[in-house]
């Protein structure tokens, strides 16, 4: 087991407060070297059981991407309707999805019905699997980022109607659709907060019981 330094540990502290949802791409391709790399953090993600439920589906064709883009455009302006008066305008104003630009797209699922893990833990909790899958996003967003690329979660979408599209096997259920690419600008502030939506905690919540 290495020992980790404390650079490496101010390292770390660093790259979690620069990870950053990204939604504004540079449109230059990201080589397969640089995304395998990234891709190697799944392999090493906690899972219930074992089970590692996790999979990928690469959105290339544009037909694949413009059912995407088409299925967010609807969704998010079902959303909009949802707000009223001056929210309604901020979140009208809102960038939400780098969709039509982010060189790389993923649509990442759970296999709900995985024999792998032998139902260990999943059995009293069944959602465990999909929590599974995010923490393994969590461990592939921080990579990106150390390698210097920018990730952006979308989640303004119609999963079965995208699940459809994109022909998925029966019994995956989405989690994320991730665009990957390397960001135009770089912050340790939120976008949402930046936009006036929304800020981060200056605290934590915790009690002792
Ligand atoms: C589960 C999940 C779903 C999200 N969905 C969206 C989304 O649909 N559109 C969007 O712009 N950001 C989305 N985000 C990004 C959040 O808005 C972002 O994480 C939050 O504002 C904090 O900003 P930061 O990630 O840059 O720290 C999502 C994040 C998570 C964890």
């Amino acid at each position: 087991m290495p020992r980790f330094s404390p650079e490496f540990q101010t390292g770390l502290a660093q790259l979690m407060r620069w990870r950053r949802d990204v939604r504004r791409f540079r449109t230059d391709p990201v080589d397969d070297a640089c995304l395998r790399a990234c891709f190697e953090s799944f392999l090493t993600a906690p899972s219930v059981g074992l089970s590692e439920p996790w999979r990928i589906l690469r959105v290339t064709s544009p037909a694949a991407r413009d059912a995407a883009l088409d299925n967010f455009r609807t969704a998010n302006d079902r959303a909009l309707a949802g707000y009223e008066g001056e929210q309604a305008a901020l979140y009208a104003g809102l960038k939400l999805s780098g969709m039509q630009d982010a060189p790389v797209q993923l649509a990442i699922f759970c296999d709900e019905t995985t024999d792998k893990g032998k139902g260990l833990g999943a059995g009293t909790m069944p959602e465990m699997r999909r929590y599974s899958v995010v923490g393994a996003i969590t461990q592939f967003w921080l990579t990106a980022r150390a390698h210097g690329l920018g990730v952006g979660w979308v989640s303004i979408l119609d999963p079965d109607r995208l699940s459809r599209d994109l022909s998925a096997p029966e019994g995956w259920r989405l989690v994320a659709y991730l665009c990957v690419g390397w960001p135009e600008d770089e912050s340790e502030t939120p976008e949402l907060e930046i936009a006036g939506w929304e800020d981060r905690r200056a605290t934590l919540p915790i009690e002792d019981r």
